[in-house]
C-alpha cells in the first residue's frame, strides 16, 4: 500500500462548523492571539486562557466531522494514511481516521503545569482555576502555545520522509515549524494542496492545487488517487 501522508489546518474543519483563524472573521479577529494562546498571556491573565479553551472545548462536543473528515477515513481502504493535524478539535478520531499526530495538542487533554508529564484525558470538562493534577500544580490546556516548542515535531517529519504522497488541507502554511514540513517530503512524492483560497507554499515544487473546500476537495483527490492507482 502507498504512504498517504495528509496535513491538515483548520480549514479542514470549517465545514463543520469551527472557525478559521486567519481568515475574514476567523477566531483571530475576535481574540488577541498572544492573550489566549501564549505562555505570556497565561501568566497575564489564566481565567481568560481558560474560558478560551473551555468554549472551544463545549463547542467540540456538539461538533461533527463533515466530509472531507470522512473521505480520509475511506482514503484508508486504499493507502497507508497517515493524518498529521495543527488542529486542536478531535474531529478526525471522532470521523474514525487511525493515525492522527497532533502537533499543536488537542482539547480533550490537560497538562500539570509542574510536570509535563502528567497528561489526562478529560473529554469535553472544562478545566478550573484550581484544578490541579496529583502533584498539586495547576492543570492547563495540553495545547501547544505560540513561543513553545513543538515535540510532536520530529516524528511528523520522519511520517513525511517516508510519504509516496502528500496532500495538505485547509492551511494557510504560515506557522512553523509545521508548514516546514513539506520540506522533508520526498521527490517522488506528488504534493495535492485542497483550499478554496491561493496559499503560498513554502518550497519549490511542482503543487497540484484541487482549488475547492475541504469536503469537495477530498471527493476530488479521492477520484484522481483512485484513477492513478488503476493506470
Ligand atoms: N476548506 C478548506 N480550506 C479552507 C476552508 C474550507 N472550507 N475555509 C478556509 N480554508 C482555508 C483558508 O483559505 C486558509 O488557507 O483554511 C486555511 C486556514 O488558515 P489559518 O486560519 O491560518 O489556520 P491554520 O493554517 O490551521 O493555522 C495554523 O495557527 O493560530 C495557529 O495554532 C493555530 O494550528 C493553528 C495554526
Amino acid at each position: 500500500m502507498k504512504k498517504l501522508v495528509v496535513l491538515t489546518g483548520s480549514g479542514v474543519s470549517s465545514e463543520s462548523g469551527l472557525k478559521t483563524f486567519r481568515d475574514s472573521g476567523g477566531l483571530w479577529e475576535d481574540y488577541d492571539v498572544m492573550e489566549v494562546a501564549s505562555y505570556a498571556g497565561w501568566t497575564k491573565n489564566r481565567d481568560l486562557v481558560l474560558r478560551f479553551y473551555n468554549e472551544r472545548r463545549a463547542q467540540l462536543k456538539e461538533t461533527m466531522p463533515n466530509e472531507a473528515h470522512t473521505g480520509l477515513v475511506d482514503l484508508e481502504k486504499k493507502f497507508d494514511v497517515s493524518i498529521i493535524t495543527q488542529n486542536v478539535d478531535n474531529l478526525h478520531e471522532k470521523a474514525g481516521s487511525r493515525n492522527v499526530l497532533h502537533l499543536h495538542g488537542i482539547l480533550t487533554r490537560a497538562r500539570s503545569t509542574g510536570d509535563p508529564s502528567l497528561v489526562y484525558d478529560i473529554g469535553y470538562n472544562p478545566i478550573r482555576p484550581g484544578d490541579t493534577c496529583e502533584k498539586g500544580f495547576q492543570l492547563r490546556p495540553d495545547i501547544v502555545w505560540f513561543g513553545e516548542a513543538v515535540p510532536a515535531i520530529e516524528e511528523a517529519a520522519s511520517i513525511t520522509s517516508h510519504a509516496d504522497i502528500f496532500v495538505v488541507i485547509g492551511t494557510s502554511m504560515v506557522v512553523y515549524p509545521a508548514a516546514g514540513l513539506i520540506e522533508y517530503v520526498p521527490k517522488h512524492a506528488p504534493i495535492y494542496l485542497i483550499d478554496p483560497n491561493e496559499v503560498t507554499v513554502p518550497v519549490y515544487r511542482h503543487i497540484h492545487f484541487i482549488r475547492e473546500k475541504a469536503g469537495k476537495g477530498v471527493d476530488v483527490l479521492k477520484e484522481i488517487l483512485i484513477k492513478e492507482s488503476s493506470s
